[in-house]
């Protein structure tokens, strides 16, 4: 049992864990795990496959804290959308562009829905795992003439090509930045021979859960993310 701070807040009381299955003695071990950090709360995920283990929490008085809709689109069967709204480019072509992605990194995780509190600490730290690790032929920049927009970044999670973060700077959002970022990406999919590409969004993001329904992704299930107690010792 995986049982750490939450990335991006550690600094909050909880610590993170996986359940996909649950009992009193599992909560009680993930509980002792989290003291173990210094941490009084745990901060659990589950799926809406799994429906008793959310059942369980919340009767120990457990809150949703967060759901994200896990879809995923056939790329084959995507529809023309149409001309992005803005230029797109990747950092292979202009990776020089990549010292100006931690300012809209910064503004951006915060602002998801039900992570207010997050922070993503200082660039070097940032780059070190939001940046560097990514393949930069699938880190798409988008430009709003000179200056970039916004950014989201494809990666290959268990054999599936996910959407990564999406992040538009603030002054720039509401007007299709975030829609040009995934035409983009759809395209790179479909060049690439990807024949699918899976993506989770958090039920507030009304606007990007549209965007998906209109491209064709079809959900598969829900995670659910759920705060509470440790379980006393
Ligand atoms: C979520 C976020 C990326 C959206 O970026 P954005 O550039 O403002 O989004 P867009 O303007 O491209 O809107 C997305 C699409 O929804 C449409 N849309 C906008 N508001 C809408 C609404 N209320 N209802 C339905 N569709 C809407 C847009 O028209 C656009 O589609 P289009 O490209 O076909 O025109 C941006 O708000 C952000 O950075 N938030 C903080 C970080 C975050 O939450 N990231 C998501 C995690 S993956």
């Amino acid at each position: 049992m995986d049982v750490k701070p939450i990335p991006g807040l550690e600094h909050l009381p909880y610590a993170e864990v996986w359940f996909h299955e649950v009992d009193d003695e599992r909560w009680r071990e993930a509980s002792a795990k989290a003291r173990e950090l210094g941490k009084p709360g745990l901060e659990v995920w589950t799926t809406d496959r799994t429906p008793e283990v959310a059942e369980f929490f919340v009767e120990r008085g457990y809150e949703e804290v967060r759901r994200y809709v896990i879809s995923e689109l056939d790329v084959a069967a995507a529809p023309d959308l149409g001309a992005p709204a803005f230029e797109v480019v990747t950092l292979g072509e202009r990776p020089e562009l990549a010292s100006s992605l931690y300012q809209i990194a910064r503004e951006s995780y915060p602002d998801q829905p039900g992570r207010s509190e997050t922070s993503i600490g200082p660039a070097e730290v940032w780059r070190s795992w939001g940046l560097e690790p990514h393949e930069p032929d699938a880190y798409f920049v988008a430009l709003d003439g000179n200056e970039v927009a916004g950014y989201g970044f494809l990666a290959l999670e268990d054999g599936v090509w996910t959407h990564g973060f999406t992040a538009v700077a603030r002054a720039r959002r509401g007007r299709g930045v975030a829609g040009a970022i995934k035409r983009a990406q759809i395209d790179w999919a479909r060049q690439n021979g990807v024949s699918a590409l899976r993506t989770a969004t958090e039920v507030r993001l009304t606007q990007m859960r549209s965007l998906n329904r209109d491209f064709g992704f079809l959900p598969l299930f829900e995670e659910i993310v759920l705060r509470g107690t440790a379980a006393s010792p």
